[in-house]
Order: C-alpha cells, then structure tokens, then sequence
C-alpha cells in the first residue's frame, strides 16, 4: 500500500504539496509579491562561531529592557542577535531604518507591524542557535522550528496534544518512524497556531494537520475550514523540523540566506 495515503488524512488531490528545499544567497530582501511568502535561515551562533555580535544600536528601548531579563549570555546574545536580524529584514522589506519599524503585540504576544503602514506581515522562530523568519503580504502567517533530536518525552506530548486523527496516523506507521513523524506534525501544528495568533489558546486539539512527509496541509479545524490556509514544511537542516502556515491557498515559497558577513 502507498504510505503517503495511507498517513495522509486528505485524499492526495486536496492536499498542498509544498516544500522548501533550496536555500538562495540574498543581501537584502528581494521583491516579496503579494502571492508569495519569503523565509529566511539565520544562525545565531555568536563570536565564537563566526558571527558577528549583535546590532544593538538598531533595537528599541524596550527591546533592550526585555533582553536584560535573560540569562546573561548565550539566551540574552541570541534574543538581541534574532532581534536585529528580524529588524534589519522588516527594514528592508519596508525601505524604512531599522529604529523606525515599531511592533505591535496581540493578545497572545504575537508580534506584528504597527509602523510604518504596510501590509507586510511576519513572524518568526528559533531552537537553539537556528533562526527562522517568515515574511508575507496581507496574509497571516506563522513558522515553528524544532531540533529532533533534544531529549523530549514525544510519545507523552502526542498523547497529550495531537487530536484523534493525528494519534492514528502516528500510531499507523512503523515504530522507527514515528519520531521524525511526531516532529513533522508538531512544527506544522505550531506554524498555524502562530498564524492564527493564538498560540497554545488555540487549544492543539482543535485541528488536525497531516503527518504525511510528502503533504504538508491542515486537514481538519473544528470552526473553520483547511482550506483557508496553506502550509509547507522548510527543511531547515539535519536534526531540524520546521514548518510555515499561511492565510490562503495558492501562495508561493522562496527560502533565502543572508550573504556571508551580513
Ligand atoms: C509563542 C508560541 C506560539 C510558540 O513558542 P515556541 O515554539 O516556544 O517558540 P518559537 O521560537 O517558535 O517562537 C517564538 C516567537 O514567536 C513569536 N510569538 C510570540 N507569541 C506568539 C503568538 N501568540 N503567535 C505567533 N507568534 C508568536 C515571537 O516573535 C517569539 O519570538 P521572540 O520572543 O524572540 O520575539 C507558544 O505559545 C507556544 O506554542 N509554546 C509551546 C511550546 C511547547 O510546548 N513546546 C514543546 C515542543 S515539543
């Protein structure tokens, strides 16, 4: 039997078949088109692994006050480091300076463009020293990444969070596989609660998305429909899952890199 339809919970013909697989070199932001959503892939690695230390001078006030509450360190260097990067890409989106972009907060912490006006949208995610930035036009959009590997009680957490159809898909295939599944599921289950806003409120039970490596796609939400949103997994790297949700079908991926010493 195909495996993909087997663990797919749309019948193929719905589903989005979307995935990021090559990563471009860009200085600065290429033309973002109303049908498309930019990701970017930076490394927060600081002076030890190449990097350059955080642009401090282009963050705000109150940036600068929410990073002396971390640790000292790594935690507070990679907050100003993904601060500056997420700030000098709006800016160039924007064609604005860096300081002049102001955010805005939703309910649940989603943060999102308050100045200048544009219908530039973004959001963002990190797991250890890899950061992830999503970038779209009028649609919302959200991006979760994770490490596979960390020591994490996944078959607790599935139990827990993954809805019904979720369980039996994961429960379908075969034990070895069922790690990289649990991890495909959960990022993309993340993106769209980060694209709805809502985070963890959303409560994870209330959609279902597939776990089909070859299918990214919302299959299920209980006061929606799938198919107001599109979805694809970004391959982030070895021992990374990571996903992207976006508002609407139809919408094209491009992944980017900044250029070397940028
Ligand atoms: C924020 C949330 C939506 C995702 O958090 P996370 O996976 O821990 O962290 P990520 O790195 O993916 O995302 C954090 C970024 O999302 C953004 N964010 C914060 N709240 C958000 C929300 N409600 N919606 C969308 N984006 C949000 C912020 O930019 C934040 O980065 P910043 O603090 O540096 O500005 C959180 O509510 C959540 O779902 N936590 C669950 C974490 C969990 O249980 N993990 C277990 C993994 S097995």
């Amino acid at each position: 039997m195909n495996r993909s339809r087997e663990i797919c919970l749309l019948p193929a013909a719905e589903s989005v078949f979307l995935k990021a697989m090559n990563w471009e070199t860009a200085a600065v932001p290429p033309a973002l088109g109303a049908g498309e959503v930019h990701v970017w892939r930076a490394h927060l690695g600081g002076a030890a692994a190449g990097g350059d230390p955080p642009d401090e001078t282009a963050l705000t006030g109150e940036e600068l006050k929410r990073a002396s509450g971390y640790p000292a360190g790594e935690p507070r260097r990679r907050f100003l480091t993904s601060r500056a990067r997420l700030r000098s890409l709006l800016s160039g989106y924007l064609g604005a300076a860096p300081r002049e972009v102001r955010l805005a907060y939703g309910e649940q912490g989603k943060p999102s463009l308050r100045e200048p006006a544009a219908d530039l949208t973004f959001n963002l995610s990190h797991s250890g020293d890899l950061l992830l930035l999503a970038f779209g036009r009028g649609r919302e959009l959200g991006i979760d990444v994770e490490r596979t590997g960390r020591d994490v009680s996944w078959e607790r957490v599935a139990r827990r969070f993954f809805e019904r159809r979720e369980q039996e898909a994961l429960r379908s295939l075969p034990a070895a596989e069922r790690r990289a599944a649990f991890f495909r599921g959960w990022t993309r289950k993340e993106a769209f609660v980060k694209a709805t806003g809502r985070g963890v409120t959303q409560g994870l039970r209330t959609f279902a998305v597939s776990l089909d490596p070859e299918a990214a796609a919302l299959t299920w939400i209980q006061d929606g429909d799938p198919a107001d949103w599109g979805m694809a997994d970004v391959d982030a790297g070895p021992g990374h899952a990571a996903a992207v949700c976006a508002a609407g079908r139809g919408w094209s991926l491009r992944c980017f890199e900044p250029a070397p010493g940028r």
